[in-house]
């Protein structure tokens, strides 16, 4: 009897689905939760066609315990990303520091701090948004990221970026800025201008850390957020 039972509640939900395909291919598609059909290929940064946006969580398992660069020899915890999947800002900085080493998370140090302020000032809370970093393992003594070193983390970045597909990009200084811009141009003369990553506009504006030892940038950070804010809430 529950066989029989188990049978038919399986060919009931296979005929829903088909239903659900159905649907989909004359255009209803919002019917189909997008995400929850496995089969699907994952999305990448355009987001176009049939495909599904790969959870954080996947590319989190993916990560892993990495090695795939020589900043795992020194780093005590990986500072993946933290905040809302659903983010309509993301920000991204550079590399964990010694407190977001120590911590896993990014920008919890006294950078981290302003950042919050910030972030609240556009009237958002901290897990209203997105924060990571271009490189996720903390570089000894706080050096520049390599270009190696880069180029085995970006992927991660991109795949973030991708899963999130926020409405806004928040570059915190030059680092972030040059690296996904694949641009040489001053930060001071990026800034406050809008940009694109694949197709999703990009802020440039200066770091919280840079704003820590020069204040008088504060005011154009305000400006460069204040764009943002625009944008965030246009239609
Ligand atoms: N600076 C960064 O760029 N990222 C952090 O997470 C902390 C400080
Ligand atoms: N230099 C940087 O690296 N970042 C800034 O935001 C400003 C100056």
């Amino acid at each position: 009897m529950a066989k029989e039972i188990q049978a038919e509640l399986k060919s009931a939900l296979g005929q829903a689905r088909s239903i659900l395909e159905d649907l989909e291919r004359v255009g209803l598609g919002e019917v189909l939760p997008t995400g929850e059909d496995e089969r699907l290929p994952v999305c990448n940064l355009d987001g176009s066609g049939n495909c599904r946006p790969e959870t954080l969580e996947e590319i989190a398992a993916d990560l892993g315990d990495c090695h795939r660069c020589n900043l795992s020899k020194e780093r005590q915890n990986i500072a993946f990303g933290v905040g809302n999947p659903d983010a309509e800002i993301v920000f991204v900085g550079e590399g964990p520091g010694r407190e977001e080493d120590l911590r896993g998370e990014p920008f919890v140090g006294e950078a981290g701090r302003l950042l919050d302020r910030i972030i609240q000032a556009m009237g958002f809370q901290r897990s209203d948004v997105y924060i990571c970093n271009v490189v996720k393992c903390r570089p000894p003594r706080n050096r520049d990221p390599e270009a190696e070193q880069i180029a085995a983390c970006e992927p991660f970045l991109q795949r973030q970026l991708a899963a999130i597909r926020p409405r806004v990009i928040v570059a915190l200084g030059k680092f972030a800025a040059q690296t996904l811009l694949q641009s040489q141009t001053p930060i001071s003369r990026l800034r406050g201008r809008w940009a694109e990553y694949h197709g999703i506009p990009l802020m440039p504006t200066f770091h919280p850390a840079y704003l820590l030892r020069t204040p008088s940038g504060k005011r154009d950070v305000w400006e460069d957020m204040k764009q943002v804010m625009k944008r965030v809430e246009e239609d």
